[in-house]
């Protein structure tokens, strides 16, 4: 379990570099201003129809990409595309909704399949959606996984490895995954990636939501090792503390001071977005693969905590539990 003293020095740290990122201003991305460089390219955002990821579809529909909007509320996701194209002026056949529920591995086979055979070459995913709860009762997926663990890590874990073949042949190609800073206390046990045995989740329930995001990182280095020379590179983001929807599983009280520490330390589902934009589309990136970053440069403390070993072993227990060591 993490320590005080950790939890402690991991906000402070956030709030040192939050100050810093509130100096510096808005987030400056070196890309390709070429508008005809984009035209035909494809992105997948998964849980594009909220928050960080509703703003990376805007930006990458105004940039001109045609985006897959990977949802599991249609409804909600057709709205989405509706103000997408009134905000954009996007041509409603580059925003394209699809279904996902990343709690059930059916799904995600489904949707690969659909799109691995309808997009043949897919030059950016962003691995986004997310579930947050702060129960101290095991939540499971349709799989039988923890819903973190599941929704959060294999879900996403499955879909990537199964468009593999599409980013290769849109190469250079990027994969952007979007983690915690949560990671830095989490308490990863892959003898019980599941949580059955723990006797409890830790400070504010957290443990299962930071190993979730831990392992969103330990993949994208894991990943980036696996797909040196094939030109698709990896990446893995904090967003930062964000004003959005994710905090609406938690408590009332969790839920007030959570409100509260986003009124002063907090950014806009806008700012958040930036540091994926960044990782997705900046030219200075593209030799770089398997890191992560925060406020548009290198988490630094997050990277030396990552240990190559405890990669390794979790992508061998992801193939079984998602079922892809039987290919
Ligand atoms: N906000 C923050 O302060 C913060 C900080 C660090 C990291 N993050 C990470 O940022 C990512 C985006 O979250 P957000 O802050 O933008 O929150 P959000 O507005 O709640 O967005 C989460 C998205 O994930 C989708 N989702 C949840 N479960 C899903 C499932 N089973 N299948 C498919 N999609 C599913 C949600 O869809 P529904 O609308 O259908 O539920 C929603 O579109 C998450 O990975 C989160 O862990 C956020």
């Amino acid at each position: 379990m993490p320590s005080y003293l950790s939890i402690f020095l991991y906000i402070l740290e956030y709030l040192y570099e939050r100050f810093l990122r509130l100096l510096t201003g808005d987030l400056i991305i070196d890309e390709e201003t070429d508008p005809s460089t984009v035209v035909g390219k494809v992105a997948l955002v998964t849980g594009a129809n909220s928050g960080l990821g509703k703003e990376v579809a805007i930006a990458l529909a105004a940039r001109g990409y045609k985006v897959i909007l990977a949802c599991r509320n249609l409804t909600l996701g057709k709205s989405v595309v509706q103000e997408i194209q009134q905000r954009t002026r996007a041509l409603s056949s580059n925003l394209i909704l699809k279904e996902l529920d990343l709690a059930n591995l059916s799904s995600v086979r489904t949707f690969a399949s659909q799109v691995s055979t309808q997009y043949p070459k897919l030059t950016l995913l962003v691995n986004n959606a997310g579930v947050y709860f702060d129960s101290d009762e095991r939540q499971v997926t349709k799989d039988g996984f923890e819903v973190h663990m599941g929704v959060n890590h294999l879900g996403h874990f499955l879909l990537t490895n199964l468009l593999l073949d599409n980013l290769k042949a849109a190469a250079p190609s990027r994969i952007v995954t979007v983690t915690s800073t949560n990671q830095l206390i989490a308490d990863l046990q892959l003898d019980d990636l599941m949580l059955e045995r723990v006797e409890n989740f830790g400070f504010q329930n957290t443990i299962p939501y930071n190993n979730s995001k831990l392992a969103n990182s330990l993949f994208t280095k894991e990943l980036g090792k696996r797909l040196v020379g094939s030109g698709v590179t990896t990446y893995s983001v904090c967003p930062g503390l964000v004003a959005t929807d994710v905090f609406r599983n938690f408590t009332p009280f969790r839920k007030f001071y959570t409100n509260l520490n986003i009124l002063l330390v907090g950014l806009t589902a806008k700012q958040g977005a930036e540091t994926i934009l960044y990782c997705a589309l900046d030219k200075n990136l593209s030799k770089e693969t398997g890191q992560i970053y925060r406020f548009g440069k290198h988490f630094k403390s997050a990277m030396k905590k990552m240990d190559g070993q405890v990669g390794k072993s979790l992508w061998d227990i992801s193939l079984q539990l998602v079922g892809l060591n039987k290919k």
